[in-house]
């Protein structure tokens, strides 16, 4: 097919934005293990780039989807084992996103279903288009979420939301989705979602890069754990953020009523 190919993933560059996109428009950007792989490879490359990337946008091309879920036809013939397999290189994504240092936005236009959703919540937030939808349709199918999903869904919606949705396979719209803390911000259309997602980037571009990778480290590490371990990584971030030269210069320069010259060290 000629979907098979082109590259399933682009990585382009804008200034300090760099957007990922998922290219596989005719089966709704499905995340069949090559597109898997591709992402991977799209968050160990974009690793190296330190702070030359402020802020990664994570797209789906096509405009009726940002991810339909996994490949259900790369899924139907697996064993167990390589079923579990699966979920591990969906996990090796997860831990890619969460351990580069530059914030990474999913902005979702169309279906974010399944591993879809799943891969978004393993950004740092979700834009979202007014004509989105968000569901784990996983028992439809006779599966479960599988790439994290009943470990972040519960984090960001709470645990009854998360049941219900992953119980019942049900999709909520963009404005449901907001209202529950899902989605960070909601846009009339796809020129605006990206429009303000790279705004979003040039803000924290201004901002000391070296504290926002160790906000960043410190809000996945602390995810989920106890208070007292969650506090614990709080305070050695915070006492790394005192190492950094960029934390005296931003104290000083509001000493000295000046703008900060952040230098990401
Ligand atoms: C493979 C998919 C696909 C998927 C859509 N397509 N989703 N192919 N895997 N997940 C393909 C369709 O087969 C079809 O191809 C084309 O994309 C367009 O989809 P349609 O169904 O014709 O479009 P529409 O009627 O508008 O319905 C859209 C939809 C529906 C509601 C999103 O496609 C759908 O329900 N998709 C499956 C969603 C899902 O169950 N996701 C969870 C997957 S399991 P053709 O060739 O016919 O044109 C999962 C597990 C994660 O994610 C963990 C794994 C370890």
């Amino acid at each position: 097919t000629p979907d098979a190919a082109a590259p399933p993933v682009r990585v382009e560059r804008e200034g300090v934005v760099a957007i990922v996109t998922i290219d596989r428009p005719k089966a709704l950007n499905a995340l069949a293990p090559e597109v898997l792989g591709a992402l991977a490879e799209a968050f160990e490359e974009l690793a190296q780039a330190g702070d030359a990337v402020r802020g990664v946008l994570v797209v789906g091309a096509g405009g009726r989807a940002f991810v339909a879920g996994a490949d259900i036809r790369a899924l139907a013939p697996l064993t167990p084992e390589e079923g579990a397999a699966t979920g591990r290189l969906g996990h090796r994504v997860a831990a890619l996103i969460e351990s580069l240092s530059a914030p990474v936005i999913a902005c979702v236009d169309g279906f974010a279903l399944g591993g879809g959703l799943e891969l978004a919540l393993a950004c740092d937030f979700i834009y979202a288009t007014d004509a989105s939808w968000f569901g784990q349709p996983e028992v439809r199918l006779g599966l479960i979420p599988g790439f994290g999903g009943t470990v972040r869904l519960p984090r960001a919606v709470g645990l009854a939301l998360a049941k219900e949705l992953i119980y019942t396979g049900r999709r909520i719209d963009a404005a449901t989705a907001e209202a529950a803390g899902l989605v960070a911000r909601r846009f009339p259309d796809r020129e605006s979602m990206l429009a303000g997602a790279r705004a979003t980037v040039e803000e924290i571009a201004a901002n000391a890069w070296t504290a926002v990778g160790i906000a960043k480290r410190v809000l996945v590490a602390a995810s989920g754990t106890p208070t007292a371990t969650a506090v614990e990584l709080e305070v050695a971030g915070f006492e790394d953020a005192f190492r950094t030269d960029d934390m005296r210069e931003g104290v000083a320069a509001f000493l000295e009523k000046r703008e900060p010259g952040f230098r990401g060290h």
